[in-house]
Formats: structure tokens, sequence, C-alpha cells
């Protein structure tokens, strides 16, 4: 297992100057078998699956699936697993949505958004990652005002592991370059106003001059699931 201890030990200067690519490279180095990526199909995700490609790495590479995710998610997902010849492993809730409902009510994402993502995502996430030693994410910067201060790579104080945010410093032309570049498949609902794709009851698209994030849990006080948690 790894501790904050041992990360400072490994940690070099000089590693936010790393290319994405770089700093996918340096977790495949220190972590070997302890390395897997959370992969939600959004434009940064796809971009993390096609560099890992290149880089020939076979880490594992996770999908949340809370039962509540966009029809178009589910096509992604399939077209990137026939183009990488792998399945993405799956992670879900032991809570099935009708028990779900059961305990805790109906639609429990309009009356406690918090409790249902602690539920189907934070869980199965806490539970997978126990084991391994750290994890590769699409999180940038520039998404969100709690993203700000994310390093390329760092310590996730919240699950215990080494974290690696890859595209922390791109920005988001940079990041649609590299898809339009790579002729990468994406997700549909990116052209439909979408720039952030969560659970489809709360996601909601854009407007102009809305910030990427303001269509995830729109009209409630919350803007991250528990997954990332910078402040
Ligand atoms: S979220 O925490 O609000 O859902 P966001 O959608 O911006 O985050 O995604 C940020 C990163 O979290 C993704 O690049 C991916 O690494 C991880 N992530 C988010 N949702 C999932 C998911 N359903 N499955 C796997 N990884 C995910």
């Amino acid at each position: 297992m790894m501790s904050e201890v041992m990360f400072d030990q490994l940690i070099e200067k000089g590693v936010e100057e790393f290319l994405a690519e770089e700093v996918i490279q340096w977790g495949l180095e220190h972590f070997k078998d302890g390395l897997v990526c959370a992969n939600s199909l959004g434009a940064e995700d796809v971009v993390i699956l096609h560099m890992l490609a290149q880089l020939e790495a076979t880490i594992p590479i996770f999908f949340l699936d809370t039962g509540l995710h966009f029809q178009e998610t589910h096509v992604l997902k399939k077209a990137w697993e026939e183009r990488l010849g792998r399945s993405l492993i799956t992670l879900s809730s032991t809570l099935s949505l009708e028990e779900q409902a059961l305990q805790y009510g109906e639609r429990l994402w309009e009356h406690d958004p918090n409790l249902c993502c602690t539920l189907r995502k934070v869980i199965p996430l806490r539970n997978y990652l126990a084991d391994q030693k750290a994890w590769i994410t699409g999180i940038r910067r520039e998404q969100a005002p709690t993203r700000r201060h994310a390093k390329k790579i760092e310590w996730d104080a919240n699950f215990q592991l080494v974290k690696l945010n890859p595209l922390a410093d791109w920005s988001t032309t940079q990041l649609w370059n590299y898809i339009k570049e790579h002729d990468l498949p994406y997700h549909q609902l990116h052209d439909q106003g979408y720039p952030s794709i969560g659970c489809s009851f709360c996601t909601r698209p854009v407007k102009a001059g809305e910030d990427l994030r303001a269509g995830r849990w729109s009209g409630y006080e919350k803007t991250e699931c528990g997954l990332h948690g910078h402040g």
C-alpha cells in the first residue's frame, strides 16, 4: 500500500513540467501493478484512452456505472472497447436502483444528489481504490474552481493513494485539437452543448457564457460528486 510518506519520497522535482504522456509513463514506471485509470468516456477521458493505447499500457481501465448514464455513453464505451480490443472494468453499487428506491425513496438524485453520488459512485470507487497504488483521472484545472489547484501528480488524501492528472494544465482548445488531430471517437452530447457529462438526470447542456460544469447538478448547491475534492 502507498502512504503519503512514501509518495513524498518518490516524487521528484520537475514533474509539473511533464507532458501528459510523461505523467502516464512516470506512473507506469513507479506503480507497475497498482496503477489504474478512471474513465467516464468524456472528452478528457478519450484522450487518455488514446494515450494509453499509444504507450501500449495494459493497466486496468474502469468505468463507474451508476445505472443512470446516458445511452450515448454506453454506445461510446462499446466503440472504444472495440477499438482497444479489450473491455473496460465496470464498477457499480451493490445496491440496485430498485433497492435504493426502497431504502432511500424514489428518485434519490432529486432530493439528495450527494447521497446518490455517494452510494452509486464514491463507495464503489473507494472499495476498488483500496487495493491500488495510483489512479489516473481526466481532471483539468480549467474545469472548475474546485480543480484549480490540481497537480499533475499528487497525493490523494481522500482515497489514500497517488493521483495522476495528466491533463491538469490542458486548455479546452488543446483538448479538442488533440481529439480532432487523432480523429478520436468522442461523446455525441459534446456537440449538443454538454461540455461535462455525468448521469442523465443530473446533467443538462450549458448556455453560452456558463462555465464548463454549470450543467452538472444544476439547481443544487453541488459541483462535485465526491470523486475529486480539490480546494
Ligand atoms: S465528476 O466527479 O464530476 O463525475 P468529471 O465528470 O468531471 O467528474 O470527470 C472527471 C474525471 O473523473 C474523469 O476524467 C474520470 O477520470 C473520473 N470519472 C468521472 N466519472 C467517472 C465514471 N463514471 N467512471 C470512471 N471515472 C469517472
